[in-house]
C-alpha cells in the first residue's frame, strides 16, 4: 500500500473514532431575533444518567426546559444567574399546575464543565442521575416523540443566587416541542454539543404570556390609589362637589375590588404569596377593609351633617382614615412592585409627578378663592357693593358675604342662610 493511501486511511479512522466518541443527541433549536434557544439531550445507554445542554439568552430572568407536555407534572430544569454574575444556577423543579414550580431537592442535577454565563447566554452543561422518572411523570427513552415544554422569564425580576429554590417571576414566552428519544439514546455518556435542529420538532408557535391578572391588578390599584381617590378628595376639599366626591370614591372602591380579585388570583400563582403572608398582601387586605369602613363613615358623616349642620366624630374619622388609606395605598404599591421584582424608580417618578399636579391644582384653586375672599372683604369690595348694588346682578344683598368666604364644606360655624334664600347645591 502506498504511503498516501495509508495516511488517508489513518485519517479516516481517526475521524470515525472522533465522531463515534461524541455523544449522540437530539437537539431542539429555536431561532429568535438575535439569539438561539438550544436544548440538546443525550440519554446514556449504559446507565440511568441523562446529559443535556441548554443555551438561552441571559437578557431574560431565566430559561427553562421541562420534560412533559404541560406545566403540571413536568420535570423542569430552570437556569438563572448565580451569585457570581458569570455563574449559572440550574434548579430542577416540579409544578402542580400552571403555577410557580417548586424546587425538587431529590432530583440530582449537577453542572458539568463549560457552564456559566458566556457571551450574555445561559450555558448549562448538565448531568442528571435520576431524571428518568419523578413524582408525577417519566421520560420514555423509547419514544420517538417525547413531549417537552420550554419557556423563558421576563426581562425584569432578574435572579442572582446559587439557591436552587429562588423565587421566580412568571414567563414572558413559552412553547412545546417533541424529541426522538431513540436518537438521543444511541450514544455514550457525555454532554451533547448539538447546535443544529436534529431529532426534534417544534409544536405550534411560541406563545406570549400576556399575564392579564398582573396588568389588571397594577392598573386598577394604581388608578384608584394614585389617581382616583386623591382626585375624589380634591373634589370635596377644593371645589366642594359632594356628589362628585362620593361618586368618584364609590367608583374607585368598585375598581379596587377588581384589583383585589386579580391580587388573589396572582397570590395563588407563587410559592411566596400562596399563604398571603407578604407585607404587600397583608397591608393591601387591611387597606381594603379600611376602605369599606371609610365608605360607611362617609355616608354616616354626611347624614349627620345634613341633620346637625356640624361635623361629628364620624367626619373626623372619615377625614383622617381617608388620608391614611390613600398614603398607605401608594406605599403599598411600592411594596407590590418590590414583590414582583420590579424597579420602583419609575413609579416613584410617576407618584411625584401626579402629586405635583394635584398640589398645583389645589394651590391654584385655593389662591383664587383666597383672592376672591379678600376682594369681597376689602374696602373696594365694600364700596363697590355700597356704591353700586345693581352691578351685582340678581345676587342677594342680605346675605353676609363674610360667612360665605369661609371654606364651604363641613364648617362647624356654618350659618344657615336666611329663609327664602336659594339653596346652595354645592353644600352638604
Ligand atoms: C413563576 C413561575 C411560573 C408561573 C407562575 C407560571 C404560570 C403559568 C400560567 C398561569 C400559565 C397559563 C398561561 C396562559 O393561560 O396563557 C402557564 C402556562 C405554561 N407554562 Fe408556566 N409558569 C411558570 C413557570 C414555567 C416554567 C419554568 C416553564 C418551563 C418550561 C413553564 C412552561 C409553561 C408552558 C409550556 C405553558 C403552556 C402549557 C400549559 O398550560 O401547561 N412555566 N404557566
Ligand atoms: C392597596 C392595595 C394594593 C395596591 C396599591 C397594589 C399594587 C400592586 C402593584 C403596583 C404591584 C406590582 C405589579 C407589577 O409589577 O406590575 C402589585 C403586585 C402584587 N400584588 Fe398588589 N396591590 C394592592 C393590594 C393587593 C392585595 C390585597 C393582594 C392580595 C391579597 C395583592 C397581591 C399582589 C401580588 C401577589 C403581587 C405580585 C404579582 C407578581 O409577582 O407577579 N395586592 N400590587
Amino acid at each position: 500500500m502506498s504511503a498516501p493511501r495509508w495516511l488517508f486511511l489513518t485519517l479516516l479512522a481517526c475521524l470515525i473514532l472522533a465522531v463515534s466518541a461524541a455523544p449522540s443527541a437530539s437537539t431542539f433549536v429555536l431561532t429568535q431575533a438575535s439569539w438561539n434557544f438550544t436544548f440538546s439531550l443525550n440519554v446514556d445507554k449504559n446507565s440511568d444518567d441523562i446529559y443535556f445542554r441548554l443555551v438561552s439568552s441571559a437578557d431574560y430572568a431565566w430559561a427553562s426546559v421541562g420534560i412533559g407536555s404541560q406545566m403540571g407534572g413536568s420535570l423542569m430544569f430552570v437556569a438563572y444567574e448565580g451569585k457570581d454574575s458569570k455563574a449559572v444556577t440550574i434548579s430542577p423543579r416540579i409544578a402542580s399546575g400552571n403555577v410557580e414550580p417548586t424546587y425538587a431537592p431529590n432530583i440530582n442535577v449537577t453542572l458539568e464543565p463549560g457552564s456559566g454565563i458566556l457571551d450574555n447566554r445561559f450555558v448549562v452543561n448538565a448531568r442528571c442521575t435520576n431524571c428518568r422518572s419523578w413524582a408525577g411523570g417519566s421520560l420514555d427513552v423509547k419514544s420517538k416523540d417525547q413531549p417537552f415544554i420550554y419557556a423563558w422569564g421576563p426581562s425584569w425580576s432578574f435572579i442572582s443566587t446559587d439557591s436552587k429554590s429562588a423565587n421566580m417571576q412568571r414567563h414572558s414566552q413559552y412553547g412545546f416541542f417533541d424529541m426522538d428519544m431513540t436518537q438521543a439514546s444511541s450514544g455514550d455518556a457525555g454532554v451533547p454539543e448539538g447546535t443544529q435542529n436534529s431529532g426534534a420538532s417544534k409544536i405550534g408557535d411560541t406563545r406570549n404570556d400576556l399575564n392579564f391578572p398582573l396588568s389588571i391588578h397594577t392598573l386598577t390599584m394604581f388608578g384608584s390609589f394614585v389617581i382616583l381617590f386623591p382626585m375624589g378628595a380634591l373634589f370635596i376639599r377644593v371645589i366642594s362637589k359632594v356628589k362628585l366626591h362620593y361618586i368618584t370614591q364609590s367608583f374607585s372602591l368598585a375598581i379596587v375590588f377588581f384589583g383585589l380579585a386579580t391580587g388573589i388570583q396572582l397570590s395563588k400563582l407563587f410559592n411566596m404569596t400562596r399563604n398571603f403572608r407578604t407585607s404587600h398582601q397583608i397591608l393591601g387586605l387591611v387597606l381594603i377593609g379600611f376602605l369599606i369602613i371609610q365608605w360607611v363613615l362617609g355616608y354616616v358623616h354626611h347624614r349627620e351633617y345634613l341633620r346637625t349642620q356640624h361635623r361629628s366624630v364620624y367626619s373626623e374619622a372619615h377625614l383622617w382614615l381617608g388620608r391614611l388609606v390613600i398614603i398607605s395605598g401608594v406605599l403599598n404599591a411600592f411594596l407590590g412592585l418590590h414583590l414582583a421584582g420590579r424597579s420602583t424608580l419609575g413609579f416613584l417618578l410617576i407618584v411625584l409627578i401626579v402629586t405635583g399636579i394635584f398640589a398645583v391644582i389645589y394651590f391654584v384653586i385655593w389662591s383664587r378663592s383666597r383672592r376672591k375672599r379678600s376682594a369681597l372683604g376689602s374696602n373696594r369690595a365694600t364700596n363697590f357693593r355700597d356704591d353700586d348694588p345693581s352691578s351685582l346682578g340678581n345676587s342677594r344683598m342680605d346675605i353676609p358675604l363674610t360667612d360665605h368666604a369661609a371654606p364651604p364644606a363641613y364648617q362647624e360655624d356654618y350659618v344657615r342662610p336666611p329663609p327664602g334664600s336659594p339653596p346652595n347645591r354645592n353644600r352638604i
